[in-house]
């Protein structure tokens, strides 16, 4: 089985713990979109990793690890993260697997995307400040340079053209400091150095490793409403997170999906600008952030919060496909005695059930709640569905009713171990297990 797993909801929604523990059951993580953006955070024994490029299967030693074209390659940040893991005793050499079309973020790319944000003011995105969206905008324009350009001789003339022409183009925007194109240039063939052996045709490597029947378990970064397309643009990141991505963004075609697993909160975060529709900016809002230690993997900043929306899981659902969900944090919601679920936004005299696509409808939107019974007994660290208190078993199949999708694992604490794996369940079924 080759199985994506992707957020449905802002990002941070606990993919990384997901792919984590699913991954012993895979041969191969493979990563799509995104950069160094993203911080997936991954507890194991009590000790806290944030991987931010690397696929979150590489602490499972004999998984391969994949690095898709659709990705944007900080060579700087992508040594760091090796170096770092490599500290910590994980071999990442041999388990590596980096897109020749995959394209790089240069420096100039972080100061073109702080300046971006600068000249928007207060309409500004909140982007991570990693060079995320110039580096994709320089890719759609067709002059990104891509990690196999750096390691193909008959390419060196036109690399060269291209590192001149991006750096005299960075020069004239940017205006107070002058970067030497050759500069970058002897940069980026020093990183080839330590990148060349990695480097493959993603496309050809999975296609030969799936018909070795070798299984392939695709790593979405960020979450659906983050999704350039069918997110809340312009209030998004620069690539799609959502299923398509994982054709275009490993050269894979649709049928080589077998299953796709949304990862939700059991509540709803955002980290930067943009609608929220049931975000809490009260005393409550703050017991979530705190309880749910809600603040940036990659950033630190504080994530706003607000109560589960079946709006933006719906919409999650249905454009990606869902099998199942796993719904994580379930946790954070213990001591609450209420626990409310928006079903539906009240748009001037109406209530629509359906995510608008305008911004400006959906900031005018209204959240429309059911209200739940929260439980006395808590729920954090139990790894046993039946364990679970009654009203908890109450709200996970008002979830799984108002999203039309069955919850196939539900996440009670950080560690990898306080998970619940439902049997019976589309995860049950691709993993095995009973
Ligand atoms: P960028 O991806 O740095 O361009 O940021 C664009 C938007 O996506 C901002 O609102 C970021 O906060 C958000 N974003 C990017 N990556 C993540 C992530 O991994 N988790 C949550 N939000 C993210």
């Amino acid at each position: 089985m080759n199985i994506a797993v992707l957020g449905a909801q802002w990002g941070d929604e606990g993919k990384g713990k997901i792919v984590d523990l699913l991954t012993p059951h895979f041969s191969i993580v493979a990563r799509y979109q995104g950069g160094h953006n993203a911080g997936h955070t991954v507890y194991v024994g009590g000790a806290k990793f944030v991987l931010r490029l690397m696929p979150s299967g590489i602490l499972h030693p004999g998984t391969t690890c994949v690095i898709g074209n659709g990705v944007v390659v900080d060579p700087a940040a992508l040594f760091g993260e090796i170096d770092q893991l490599q500290a910590l005793g994980v071999e990442v050499d041999g388990r590596l697997v980096v897109s020749n079309r995959a394209h790089l973020i240069l420096p100039y790319h972080r100061e073109l995307d702080v300046l971006s944000e600068a000249r928007r003011g207060q309409r500004r995105i909140g982007t991570t400040s990693r060079g995320i969206g110039p580096a994709y905008e320089d890719k759609i324009g067709r002059r990104g340079i891509r990690v196999g350009d750096l390691g193909d001789p008959s390419s060196a003339a036109a690399l060269e053209d291209a590192v001149r022409e991006n750096v005299e183009t960075r020069n004239r925007l940017i205006g107070d400091s002058h970067l030497d194109w050759r500069q970058v240039l002897d940069e980026l063939r020093e990183h080839w150095r330590r990148m060349g052996p990695w480097v493959q045709d993603v496309s050809l490597y999975l296609a030969r490793a799936r018909a070795a029947g070798q299984s392939v378990l695709y790593e979405g970064a960020q979450g659906t409403l983050l999704d350039i397309d069918h997110g809340t643009y312009p209030y998004v990141t620069s690539s799609n997170g959502t299923i398509g991505g994982v054709c275009t963004g490993l050269g894979v075609p649709a049928r080589a999906i077998d299953g796709v697993l949304g990862v939700m909160k059991a509540y709803i975060t955002r980290v930067g600008d943009g609608p929220l529709p049931t975000e809490l900016t009260d005393a409550t809002g703050e017991r979530l952030r705190q309880l749910g230690n809600e603040f940036g993997a990659v950033t630190g900043r504080p994530r706003r919060c607000g109560w589960f929306d079946a709006v933006v899981a719906r919409h999650a659902a249905r454009i990606n496909g869902l099998d199942a969900i796993a719904l994580t944090k379930l946790d954070v919601l213990d001591g609450f005695t209420e626990i409310p679920v928006c079903v539906g936004y009240r748009l001037g005299d109406t209530v629509i059930t359906e995510f608008p696509g305008e911004l400006g409808a959906l900031s005018a939107c209204v959240p429309v709640f059911d209200i739940l019974p929260g439980w006395a007994r808590p729920t954090a660290g139990v790894r046993r569905f039946e364990d679970l208190p009654g009203e908890a078993h109450r709200y996970l199949a008002h979830v799984e009713q108002v999203v039309g999708v069955p919850v196939g694992i539900v996440s009670t604490g950080a560690d990898r171990d306080d998970t619940i794996v439902r049997p019976a369940s589309p995860v049950a079924a691709w993993i095995g297990a009973r």
